[in-house]
């Protein structure tokens, strides 16, 4: 299929171009470059062996989007493109709204004026909130806390609005649980601007030395160590996730939301313990105030994406950290000349 990848030069862009291309999918890149770079898909290039174009703009510029969509006729679109930060949410919450709602709103019209009815959303696990049962299955209750979840949330409202009035048109909304680690490689990886906000990201620059130590939000959670739990789900099983729901999309239509998760939890102490093992360096930590908006606990019930698109996590929280300490072992500074 011809597939439009919005945010593909981003973490979990680059990582899904390469199943994309190796499945021959035909691919375009459409990337603001905000938080995306362009040596990430130089890499992505000489790893697949496999070339693509690539279009530099953003999904609220409705001239751009008319180009790549007149130029490359896509058959779908794995949309990623969107601001990711939970806490800037909530300092910036319009631009958080214009980004990833207006920006979704322009793709999905541009969409309809070129007849491309697939699309594959990255949403988020956070779209839950606080969870009243787990694991989290696709029927929780949906109440974000902050105005990233909910950007996500109006998304899918969005999506399945849009899929119900259009004939013949099929979504899959991935859910993310926690996306971490890198590709085998080790060539591509999470390349965050600043200080990482994510847990794994953070703990890979403590064991470089580039962080001196981590702060561990909250240790008086309800769970086995007192520290927050987390589903973390490895980039490159979430990766395949996309190119299993692409299949699905080509053949299903309607609208349906997958959680992506491994089915299983990690507490931040037994991430900073499994870490530790991988790279062999000392991670430093000390224990903080729970930071606001964090829920307790988020695991996954996985059974849908096994059912429905033949998808299961194969890589367990130790692959996640030999990966990400890989990359970011060799590649100290990210892709460079970003910060
Ligand atoms: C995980 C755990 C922290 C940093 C968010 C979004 C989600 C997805 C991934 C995608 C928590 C603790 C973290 C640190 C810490 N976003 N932690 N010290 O908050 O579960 O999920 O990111 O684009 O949609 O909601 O992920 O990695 O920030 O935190 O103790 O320096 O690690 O408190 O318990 P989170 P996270």
């Amino acid at each position: 299929m011809r597939v439009l990848v919005t945010g593909g030069a981003g973490y979990v862009g680059s990582h899904t171009l390469l199943p994309l291309l190796r499945a021959r999918h035909h691919v375009l890149v459409f990337d603001n470059f905000s938080n995306g770079s362009p040596e990430a898909l130089r890499r992505v290039k000489q790893l697949s062996n496999a070339d693509f174009d690539v279009c530099a703009g953003d999904i609220r510029d409705a001239q751009k989007l008319e180009q790549a969509f007149g130029e490359f006729r896509p058959d779908a679109v794995i949309h990623l493109a969107g601001l990711k930060s939970v806490g800037e949410s909530d300092r910036r919450p319009l631009e958080y709204y214009s980004q990833n709602v207006v920006g979704s709103i322009e793709l999905l019209k541009a969409m309809q004026r070129h007849h491309c009815r697939k699309i594959v959303f990255s949403s988020s696990a956070t779209v839950y909130g606080e969870a009243r049962y787990l694991p989290c299955d696709e029927e929780h209750p949906t109440l974000p806390l902050k105005p990233y979840g909910r950007t996500k949330y109006f998304i899918e409202q969005i999506i399945r609005d849009w899929s119900s009035a259009e004939a013949g048109s099929s979504a899959v909304l991935l859910r993310y649980f926690n996306p971490a680690g890198a590709d085998a490689s080790g060539r591509i990886g999470e390349d965050p601007i600043g200080v990482p906000a994510n847990l794994v990201p953070y703990i890979a620059q403590v064991a470089t030395g580039r962080l001196a130590s981590l702060r561990i939000f909250g240790g008086d959670y309800e769970t086995r160590d007192g520290t927050g739990e987390r589903d973390f789900v490895h980039v490159e099983d979430l990766a395949r996730a996309h190119v299993a729901a692409i299949d699905h999309v080509a053949r299903s239509p309607g609208c349906e939301a997958i959680n992506v998760g491994a089915g299983s939890g990690a507490t931040v102490l037994e991430m900073v313990k499994a870490f530790e093992k991988a790279s062999g360096m000392p991670i430093p930590f000390t224990i903080a105030a729970r930071r606001e908006g964090d829920v307790s606990r988020s695991l996954a019930a996985a059974r849908k994406a096994e059912s429905m698109l033949g998808w299961k996590a194969e890589r367990d929280i130790a692959d996640i950290c030999e990966t990400a300490w890989r990359w970011q072992s060799g590649n100290p500074d990210g892709y460079g000349n970003r910060k």
